[in-house]
């Protein structure tokens, strides 16, 4: 297996292309999520194969609702399958499980197969696997700072304090370090709505392949790409490579 000479400690993927994967194969749509619902489980193993901590996949934006519902009500039952069928799988390999998103339009019992999946896997530790369902940058973004501004009420400090650090410590995935690299599939260059704050500084890697066709291979191409960058967090290259500062603080 290839070894990276900087692993990224969270890598956060825009699984996108299953549509027009199932299209070229003359399938319905839904045969495209159900290979690229594959194509996670072995991602998920490369991950935890090449030491990288963190996953965090784009499942379903708070824009899909405007699918069609059929395509809708498959995908809902596709999360439904997966989350009684892989969770066992996924604890035995010492993967923690985070679902982030609004969960309150899912339908119950969806939401009670995911509180059971994340109170399972809660002290793995080999992977942390969040997975985004009806998650949006923007929510996300008004949920904390909804949150804080609350907070800053309740303490009768001036809301005028209201700083950077009171809104991020509320955000999805606050507590471990942001992406080092987003994956895009599918041949797209947009954010669609993911995780907008969180992205500031991450590292963008676009690929025309679709999701269900991104195997080990590709990831590595990735990872390889990411390898050869110098990320400076606004100092000069040289500041850098002196090392005489961290770079992310
Ligand atoms: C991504 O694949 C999966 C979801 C958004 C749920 P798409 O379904 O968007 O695939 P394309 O973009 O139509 O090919
Ligand atoms: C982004 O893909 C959302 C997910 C992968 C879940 P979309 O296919 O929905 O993105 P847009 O609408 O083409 O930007
Ligand atoms: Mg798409």
């Amino acid at each position: 297996m290839t070894h990276f000479s900087t692993t990224p400690r969270h890598v956060a993927v825009i699984m996108d292309g299953n549509g027009r994967w199932a299209y070229r194969q003359h399938l319905p749509r839904v045969a495209g999520h159900r290979r690229g619902a594959e194509v996670v489980r072995e991602m998920v193993q490369s991950c935890v194969d090449l030491g990288i901590a963190h996953l965090t996949l784009f499942a379903f934006s708070t824009e899909n609702w405007r699918r069609p519902a059929l395509e809708v009500r498959l995908l809902m039952n596709l999360f439904r399958l997966l989350l009684k069928r892989e969770v066992r799988k996924l604890h035995e390999n010492g993967v923690r499980l985070r679902i982030i998103g609004d969960r309150v339009p899912l339908e119950r019992d969806i939401r009670q197969l995911m509180e059971e999946a994340e109170a399972l896997t809660r002290n793995n530790t080999r992977l942390q696997l969040n997975l985004a369902v009806n998650y949006g940058g923007r929510w996300d973004i008004t949920q904390a700072a909804r949150a804080a501004v609350g907070a800053i009420l309740a303490n009768g400090q001036d809301p005028q304090t209201l700083s950077e650090q009171d809104i991020a410590k509320y955000l999805s995935l606050a507590e471990i370090p942001e992406p080092d690299l987003l994956i895009r599939t599918g041949g797209e260059e947009r954010i669609s709505n993911f995780l907008v704050w969180q992205l500031a500084y991450t590292e963008f890697y676009f690929t025309d392949t679709l999701w269900p066709d991104f195997d080990r291979a590709s990831l590595e191409h990735a990872l390889h790409s990411f390898a050869q960058r110098q990320r400076r967090f606004g100092r000069t290259g040289d500041q850098v490579l002196e090392g005489d500062c961290s770079v992310s603080d």
